[in-house]
């Protein structure tokens, strides 16, 4: 780590407190002027310093770089964020998380960037990453569990994005099935996971777990049309979150729900949040629509949705949208 890593670090630990340049120095090795160095380095990166007399350096919340050690340093997961890998821009994490897979990353591994110039979303969409607004990160997982498990992914992941949300600000998430996050109606965050399975061994081989967050102020940097569909974190409850603190968040929860996916326990707090459930939806599944009742979740994570005919069908895949609000 070089002097301006492990000052990051040390703000990161000092948790928006004042260190003093003395105690900085001591820390890190160096002389007082190095950490001056470095300190102005940051700020000519973007980095927000508070300087104070007689108190010392603290990262201001008003700071909005992503940075691993900032990250890092928030992570206490057992294998998720063992290697975390930031980026200014890329076309889509996803795609650079594939590429990482080829050259052998090791499992956990989370990319993130400050913003993607063709972010994808599901079905084909793009999912728009302007600069600093949002959380746009990918987990490398190999997972253990066996194939039957792999649907469940995305829907704990959804749940794990939600909590991680709620952590650092006051906000009821809500999860549209089967992966997108909501805010006061608006969507703020969707998932795309990407898998490899090994047919030979019936297994996944593995996942690419992609997570996108809106959650600084949008702005004009949606369109008109989208807008309307869309929002983020700080549009719709004011909070001004820390994307380096929601990306550590995000893998402390994923990490939790990960390692006992096979209980199903996080599906509890999935109903719980779900917002289709009860409601007259119209649901598409390849190149049929259909219009019928969500009545729940399944032990799959699947959309149970009672027809007009009565009969209830178990949606595993696909898009299903609020037509009407019963409740
Ligand atoms: C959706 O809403 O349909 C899913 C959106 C998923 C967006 C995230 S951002 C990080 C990762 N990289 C991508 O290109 N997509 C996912």
């Amino acid at each position: 780590m070089n002097v301006k890593e492990s000052l990051l670090k040390a703000f990161a630990e000092a948790d928006g407190r004042y260190i003093s340049g003395t105690m900085l120095a001591e820390q890190l090795g160096v002389s007082r002027n190095a950490v001056w160095k470095a300190v102005k380095s940051l700020e000519s990166e973007g980095y927000i310093i508070d300087s104070v007399t007689a108190k010392g350096y603290r990262l201001s919340g008003a700071s909005n770089c992503l940075s691993e050690q900032l990250i890092s340093a928030k992570v206490n997961a057992s294998v998720l964020g063992s290697r975390i890998i930031v980026l200014d821009e890329t076309d889509s994490t996803n795609n650079y998380a594939k590429g990482a897979i080829e050259n052998g990353t090791e499992n956990g591994t989370v990319i993130v960037a400050d913003r993607q110039t063709a972010g994808k979303g599901r079905m084909g969409r793009s999912f728009i990453s302007p600069s600093g607004t949002g959380l746009y990160m990918s987990v490398i997982l190999r997972p253990e569990f066996s194939i039957q498990t792999a649907p469940l992914i995305t829907s704990a992941v959804a749940v794990a994005a939600a909590e991680a949300i709620e952590s650092l600000c006051k906000a009821d998430v809500r999860i549209k099935w089967v992966n997108d996050l909501y805010l006061n109606g608006k969507k703020i965050a969707g998932i795309l996971t990407e898998a490899s399975v090994n047919m030979e061994m019936r297994a996944l081989d593995i996942a690419v777990i992609g997570i996108g967050i809106n959650v600084r102020s949008i702005g004009d940097r949606f369109d008109e049309e989208l807008r309307q569909r869309a929002s983020s974190i700080q549009d719709e409850c004011g909070a001004v979150l820390d994307r380096n603190a929601l990306c550590a968040a995000v893998i402390n929860h994923l990490d939790v729900h990960l390692s006992k996916i096979e209980n199903r326990e996080y599906l509890r707090e999935y109903r719980r949040r779900e917002l289709l459930t009860g409601n007259l939806i119209t649901a598409n599944v390849g190149s049929e629509t259909f219009v019928g009742k969500a009545v729940g979740i399944d032990r799959n994570a699947n959309l149970m949705i009672e027809t007009e005919n009565g009969t209830v069908r178990s949606l595993s895949s696909g898009e299903a949208n609020l037509c009407r609000i019963v409740k």
